[in-house]
């Protein structure tokens, strides 16, 4: 059985006097064991997150496809695993659309962030007008097919669904649709990596909140969330991962 993971993502947000939330989000953590919990916070936060925390996995948002290299601007896995980053998102549709990536980049910088031994959560997700257009279950397919690394396994890697138009909208997509794409993603990957699909958590994304956060975790194959707005404060955050426990002993 997958334990389920809430990570939270906390995108161009947080400041030294949010640190107190890092430690208020470890100490409920540390509450739920059942549950994995992470919160992968601003590159300038993560040295001190990961000393707030205390055990709290502590993640990047993105990370070079290269390991060193004159690249102005860029960070290395080894960097973040020096302050203390276990983890890092990858292709966030943020990244796709702001800074133009695409499925080869997230698959190079997934590569890049296991090389460096970080675990990955990989995103994946539809816009609007690929839904619109019937197409959502194809996009999903074909990011996952050009981005999954070689070796792809559930000790590092996670995937993340996050249909674009669901993030920091408040509109999600009904229970089925949510069922319908992940149950798609694991097919995409058992056929891709075999057994190894089964240890493979698939997190769905976008707009989860405390509210809607027990019905979304208990869809199959949705093994936990990455929450972005809602994982800014301890007081929205720990609902989810208090869902997801009591989900865990349901
Ligand atoms: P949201 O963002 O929870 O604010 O919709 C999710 C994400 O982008 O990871």
């Amino acid at each position: 059985m997958r334990r389920k993971l809430v990570a939270g993502n906390w995108k161009m947000h947080g400041m030294k006097g949010d640190l107190p939330q890092v430690a208020e989000i470890a100490a409920a953590a540390r509450a739920n064991p059942d549950v994995d919990v992470a919160l992968c916070v601003p590159f300038t936060l993560i040295e001190a997150a990961a000393g707030v925390g205390a055990g709290l996995p502590i993640g990047a948002q993105d990370l070079h496809e290269n390991d060193k290299g004159a690249h102005t601007g860029c960070i290395s896995a080894a960097m973040l695993t020096e302050i203390g980053a276990t983890l890092t998102i990858v292709g966030h549709s943020e990244r796709r659309g702001d800074q133009h990536e695409t499925s080869h980049d997230a698959w190079a910088k997934s590569a890049a962030a296991h090389r460096g031994g970080l675990k990955v959560i990989l995103c994946c997700g539809e816009t609007d007008a690929e839904r619109d257009a019937g197409r959502a279950e194809r996009i999903v397919q074909s990011q996952i097919e050009k981005s999954l690394p070689d070796g792809a396994s559930g000790d590092w890697l996670t995937i993340a669904y996050e249909p674009r138009w669901a993030i920091g909208t408040g509109k999600t997509p009904t229970l089925e649709d949510i069922a319908a794409i992940h149950a798609i993603a694991r097919a995409k990957l058992r056929q891709m990596v075999g057994d190894a699909a089964d240890g493979i958590r698939i997190l769905y994304g976008g707009s989860v909140t405390g509210a809607n956060a027990a019905a979304i975790l208990a869809v199959d194959n949705v093994d936990g969330a990455l929450v972005g707005g809602a994982s800014l404060t301890a007081e929205k955050f720990v609902p989810i991962i208090e869902a997801a426990a009591s989900l865990r002993q349901g």
